[in-house]
């Protein structure tokens, strides 16, 4: 059985990774902050006989993610999935530089620290792939309406560590990709968003399945197209 870990896992895009892995018979490893209050967490795990387990997890927090590693150290990764996220939407001249720092915390430093810490068991898998949900928001060449700083330089800035993660981890056969869910309805898209959350999921999904090893460093949207960095 394929095992894939997720975070953020709590609601949104990766309540509905947990699910939809979940309902194609992978096991599945789904962190979020606060697994007692994730409540369509529990019920999908409870359901799923011990193939989902929720674990808690906020990727803030090192030391947290150092000892989730130990506890599954002998399980191999196929997918990892960095999903977790949070805006950080500001207009020149209204910078909140608290949000802002803690938004390179969730955002830049969590993916990179999940991934130092899981390389192994990714190394130890079956499709060793390593996904950081990143944003368009992110691409510095798409970039034509401005202002969402705080956003914009975090996504960059976690497609830059994602790209030389891709170069580093190729001598252990992993394949690291920066992807784009699409405008997606959820607490961060809002209703307004053009994606439901079931599809997006389903194509990011195609997306992954079909990563081969030259396709390290790209940075892809749901639907498979290639984006500007
Ligand atoms: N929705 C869109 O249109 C869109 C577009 C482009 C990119 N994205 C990206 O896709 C990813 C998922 O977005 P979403 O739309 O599902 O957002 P969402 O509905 O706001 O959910 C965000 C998730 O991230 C978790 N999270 C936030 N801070 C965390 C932390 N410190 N540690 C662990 N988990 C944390 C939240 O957990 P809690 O429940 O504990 O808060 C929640 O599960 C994000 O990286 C986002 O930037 C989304």
């Amino acid at each position: 059985m394929p095992v894939v870990l997720v975070t953020g896992a709590g609601r949104g895009i990766g309540l509905e990774f947990a699910r939809q892995y979940a309902a194609e018979g992978w096991r599945v490893i789904a962190c979020c902050r606060k697994p007692q209050a994730a409540t369509e967490l529990a019920k999908t795990a409870k359901d799923s006989n011990g193939q989902v387990t929720a674990h808690a997890l906020d990727v803030v927090d090192h030391r947290a993610i150092d000892q989730l590693s130990k506890e599954f150290a002998r399980t191999p990764i196929d997918v990892l999935i960095n999903n977790a996220g949070i805006g950080a939407n500001q207009k020149f001249g209204e910078s909140n530089y608290e949000l802002w720092q803690e938004a390179f915390r969730v955002n830049t430093l969590g993916p990179m620290k999940v991934a130092e810490a899981f390389v192994q068991q990714v190394a130890a898998s079956g499709e060793k792939k390593i996904v950081t949900l990143s944003s368009i928001m992110g691409s510095i060449g798409d970039n034509k309406l401005g202002s969402y700083y705080g956003y914009r330089s975090t996504k960059a800035a976690a497609n830059a560590v994602m790209r030389s993660m891709a170069i580093d981890l190729k001598r252990l056969g992993i394949v690291a990709v920066a992807l784009h869910p699409g405008w997606v309805k959820t607490d961060m898209g809002g209703p307004h968003a053009n994606l439901d959350v079931a599809t997006s999921v389903k194509g990011l999904r195609r997306v992954i399945a079909g990563l081969k090893r030259d396709d390290t460093g790209r940075f892809l949207s749901y639907d498979g197209q290639e984006i500007s960095w």
